[in-house]
């Protein structure tokens, strides 16, 4: 098994790759030899998380790049290529859950007003509406277009390799109480991200194209989108809109995301599947 799940001469991509849920899988990845590229919008974000990380097989690179920009996309695609002439594993988890303020970061004041407002359609806007399905839903499509010739050089340097992709959902995906503080749109976003998954897994098996899609849905995280708050609050009370408590009765850790997406990554036979690793959060809550 040791051997069976090394990344040792992989290269990976994970988008949003520098804080939260993304920079778990990078490090994951990184501590089983691979070469991780992990991207965002804030270099100096990128680079404090690389720097952080000491004593692995693999290693972490950060790099610039906007995943709503097509050419920013474009242009970290030709990079990599320059560089490694392939990439074996691609995680779209860049991904946005409330609003943005004017700098494009965390809107808390949005939260806040979620969580107060008795009607279903405040604070939301249409501006925010488009903002969530152009990060959460159209980038991971035009991500995959832009790395799919070197994703199937990635797959062809192994025998009867192939590559991955791993779509970050959301539990939210599948649940219908709404999730708590944020946009109603973000479990739309990550409903059709899944079907999104579904389509292209599909598209690539009928073509013989050797890229494996696969989606994680991650129940309650730590990471930049989730106040500290939140995250002990669950320990002890329900959360917003919920009928049960998580029955792990806590939120998940490092090592439990980066196992599951390292299983993603390595396992050949495994392709549109929609995993949840969220305590059973989604099994006692509609
Ligand atoms: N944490 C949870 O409990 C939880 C649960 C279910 C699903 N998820 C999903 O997990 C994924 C990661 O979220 P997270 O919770 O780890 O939150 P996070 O810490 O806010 O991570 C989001 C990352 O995406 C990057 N990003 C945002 N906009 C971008 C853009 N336009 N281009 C490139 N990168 C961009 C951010 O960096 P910059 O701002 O520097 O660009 C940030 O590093 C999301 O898809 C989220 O929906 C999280
Ligand atoms: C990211 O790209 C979008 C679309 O091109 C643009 O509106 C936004 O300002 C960019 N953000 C940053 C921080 O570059
Ligand atoms: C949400 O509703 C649909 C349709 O009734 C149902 O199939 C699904 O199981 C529900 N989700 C959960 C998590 O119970």
């Amino acid at each position: 098994m040791a051997t069976a799940i090394s990344l040792s001469g992989r290269v990976g991509l994970v988008t949003g790759g520098g804080t939260g849920i993304g920079f778990m899988i990078a490090k994951a990845f990184a501590a089983n030899g691979a070469k991780v590229y992990i991207t965002g919008r804030r270099l100096d974000v990128l680079e404090k998380a690389a720097a952080s990380v000491i004593g692995v097989s693999g290693s972490i690179v950060p790099l610039q790049m906007n995943v709503t920009d097509e050419e920013d996309v474009k242009a970290g695609a030709k990079h990599i290529e320059d560089i490694d002439g392939k990439l074996d594993i691609l995680v779209n988890n860049a991904g946005f859950a409330g609003a943005r303020n004017q700098a494009g970061s965390h809107d808390t004041d949005f939260a806040t007003k979620k969580y107060a407002a008795e009607d279903p359609f405040e604070p939301e806007t249409v501006q925010n509406w488009a903002d969530l399905f152009a990060l959460n839903t159209i980038a991971p499509f035009f991500v995959v277009h832009a790395f799919q010739s070197l994703l199937v050089k990635g797959a062809s340097s192994r025998p009867q390799g192939t590559s991955s992709v791993i779509n970050i959902s959301s539990v939210a995906a599948k649940m219908n109480t709404s999730a708590p503080m944020v946009s109603f749109a973000y479990s739309v976003t990550k409903a059709a991200l899944d079907k999104l998954t579904l389509v292209l897994a599909t598209s690539f098996a009928g073509r013989s194209i050797p890229i494996r899609v696969n989606a994680l849905q991650p129940g309650v995280f730590a990471s930049e989108m989730v106040p500290p708050e939140l995250l002990e609050a669950l320990k002890t009370q329900l959360l917003p809109g919920q009928v049960a408590p998580i029955p792990a009765g806590r939120h998940g850790s490092d090592a439990e995301m980066g196992m599951t997406a390292l299983y993603l990554a390595v396992s050949d036979y495994t392709n549109g599947a929609v995993l949840s690793v969220d305590g059973g959060v989604s099994l006692v809550n509609p």
